[in-house]
C-alpha cells in the first residue's frame, strides 16, 4: 500500500520529515518537489539502516527548502553542510535560510552555514567544515551549467564516504538540456559509480533527479529501493547504456498500445 494516497508520496521513514513535509514544505520558498524530498529522507534513512553514517551537504541551499527536509532525517551527532553563493536573487537569502531553519526546528548544532562558491572549494576545504568526516550524501543544486556541475560532481566525488549518494536536480529538465553531457561525460569518467535511480519529476519546477551510488553498492541498495518504493516503480527503468536502474515516479503506466 501507498503510505500516503492523497499526496502520492512514499513515507519519508522519519516522522519529523513527515511532519515538515506536510506542514511547512511548501511554506518555504524553493524548488525540488516533495516526492523527491520524501524519497531523499528514506534513503538517508535506509544508509542508516545499511550502517551508512556521517555528515550530508548540499550544494545551492537557497532558503533551505530541501536541505530542511534532510537534515531532519539526520541521526544524532550528524551534521548537515548548507553551502551556497547566498546572492541570489538578494543578499538577504541567507538570513531568509536561518529564519527557515530556525522555524522548521534545525538548530545550529545540527548545521554549518557555508557562503562561498562551491566551484573554488577543494575538496579539503568542504571536509574540514564537516570536521574532517566524509559525507554520506551530497545534494548538487547550485549553479546550472555544463562546467559548474562538472566541478560540483569532482567535488562530491572526493568527499564521498564509502557507501555514500549524490543526487543530481534538475535532470533532463527542458530549460538545462546540456546538464545531461556533464553527467554523461562524469559517467564515463568515473566508473566506479553508477546511477542508483532516477526521482521523476512533479512539475516543471519540482523536477527529475539523479541518484548516483559507488557501483559496489548498486546491488544492495537496488534490493531495498525494490521493497521500499514498490508502488511507485515505473516497470520499464531507465536505460544508462549499458547500466539501467530503477524509475521512481507517481504515474507509473505504461504507453497504452492496443
Ligand atoms: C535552484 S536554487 C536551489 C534550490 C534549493 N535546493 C531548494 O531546495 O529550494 C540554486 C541555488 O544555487 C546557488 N548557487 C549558484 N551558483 C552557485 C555556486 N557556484 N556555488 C554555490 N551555490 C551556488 C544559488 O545561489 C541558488 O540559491
Amino acid at each position: 500500500m501507498k503510505q500516503d494516497m492523497k499526496a502520492n508520496i512514499p513515507s519519508p521513514g522519519h516522522p519529523e520529515v513527515e511532519a515538515y513535509l506536510a506542514d511547512g514544505y511548501e511554506r518555504v520558498v524553493g524548488m525540488s518537489s516533495r516526492f523527491a524530498a520524501a524519497i531523499c529522507a528514506r534513503l538517508l534513512r535506509l544508509q542508516t539502516e545499511e550502517g551508512v553514517a556521517g555528515p550530508i551537504a548540499e550544494i545551492g541551499a537557497f532558503e533551505g527548502r530541501f536541505f530542511i527536509a534532510l537534515a531532519h532525517a539526520l541521526e544524532p551527532g550528524e551534521i548537515g553542510l548548507a553551502l551556497d553563493i547566498f546572492a541570489w536573487p538578494d543578499p538577504g537569502v541567507e538570513q531568509r535560510f536561518e529564519a527557515n531553519c530556525a522555524r522548521h526546528g534545525i538548530g545550529p548544532e545540527r548545521r554549518r552555514t557555508i557562503k562561498g562558491d562551491a566551484g573554488m572549494m577543494a575538496p579539503s576545504d568542504l571536509l574540514a567544515h564537516a570536521g574532517g568526516e566524509r559525507l554520506r550524501f551530497i545534494h548538487i543544486d547550485g549553479e546550472h551549467s555544463r562546467s559548474a556541475l562538472s566541478k560540483d560532481l569532482a567535488l562530491a566525488t572526493a568527499c564521498l564516504s564509502e557507501g555514500g549518494l549524490i543526487v543530481l536536480d534538475d535532470m533532463l529538465h527542458p530549460g538545462y538540456p546540456t546538464l545531461m553531457v556533464a553527467v554523461q561525460a562524469y559517467l564515463e569518467a568515473n566508473p566506479d559509480i553508477v546511477p542508483l535511480c532516477v526521482i521523476d519529476r512533479e512539475t516543471i519546477v519540482g523536477a527529475t533527479k539523479f541518484v548516483l551510488c559507488q557501483r559496489a553498492w548498486f546491488e544492495r541498495y537496488e534490493a531495498r529501493l525494490l521493497e521500499i518504493f514498490k508502488d511507485w516503480i515505473w516497470p520499464l527503468g531507465a536505460d544508462f547504456e549499458p547500466h539501467w536502474c530503477l524509475v521512481l515516479s507517481q504515474d507509473t503506466r505504461l504507453a497504452e498500445i492496443v
